[in-house]
């Protein structure tokens, strides 16, 4: 009698699989798989699972942009901003680790010498909020900085490309994830997703991604944003 060995399931996607039974709302595009729902109810589905995570959380700073009517995300909240955020479920979750924002949590993360810093002015000139963004990392390797003008309108590449009120620059998650030394191919994880900005910085760099939001108007624009990538490819790069 014939038999027939079943093929093997590749690991990322028995990883999608198990996330997905517990958030089925998700969508796949290309290497990444995005996901609705809180992350929280799967973090420790990725543990051992994954080569990086790469972040930006709620901060916990309570901050609602701008009251010019002329600002498109004027008096947005982001999801859980409200209170102190707490890093530490995420710690150990995978052998790379880098959390943005995390000057405003730091006392609830271990001492590190390799944070990153993104210094967006142009020149010395101060900008009309911070001047620049902390991430933490678990790196040995000393701190860095990269400077790459980010201030309202005025930006380094995207500019008029506004999908989330919090949002960073893809160049900078890429810069992040290059100095961390994650290799081509990796799988990384953002479980705290917004309009997916790590997501197109590992499409654009031939990573893997599991990208999860809690809120729906986000994660539709991060599954537009990646499906225009992976559709269209970078025509203007920046
Ligand atoms: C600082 S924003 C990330 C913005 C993102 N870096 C970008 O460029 O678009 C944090 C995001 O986490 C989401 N969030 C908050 N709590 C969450 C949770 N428990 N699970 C998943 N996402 C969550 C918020 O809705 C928000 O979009």
């Amino acid at each position: 009698m014939l038999t027939h060995a079943s093929t093997p399931i590749p690991p990322f996607d028995r990883l999608i699989a198990a996330i997905a039974a517990v958030l089925p709302d998700h969508v796949r595009i290309g290497d990444a798989a995005l996901f609705l729902g809180d992350s929280s109810l799967v973090l420790e589905i990725l543990r051992t699972q994954i080569d990086a995570l790469i972040s930006d959380p709620p901060y916990g700073i309570a901050y609602v942009p701008g009251a010019g009517a002329q600002h498109k995300f004027a008096g947005v909240a982001i999801a859980g901003d409200d209170r102190p955020f707490d890093p530490r479920p995420l710690l150990g979750l995978a052998p790379i680790t880098c959390l943005w924002g995390a000057n405003h949590y730091a006392s609830r993360l271990p001492d590190s010498p390799g944070w990153l810093v993104w210094d967006k002015r142009i020149g010395k000139l101060r900008t009309h909020q911070a001047d620049g963004e902390l991430a933490w990392t678990n790196s040995r390797r000393p701190a860095r900085v990269k400077n790459l003008l980010w201030s309202g309108a005025a930006r380094t590449g995207e500019r008029g490309e506004h999908w989330h009120p919090t949002q960073k620059s893809t160049a900078i998650m890429a810069w992040c994830m290059k100095e961390l030394g994650v290799p081509r191919g990796a799988v990384v994880a953002d479980p705290y997703m917004g309009s997916g900005t790590t997501g197109l910085a590992c499409l654009k760099t031939g990573r893997r991604f599991i990208g999860i939001e809690l809120e729906r108007r986000w994660f539709d624009a991060a599954c537009e944003r990646l499906a225009l990538w992976q559709d269209q490819g970078d025509l203007f790069l920046s």
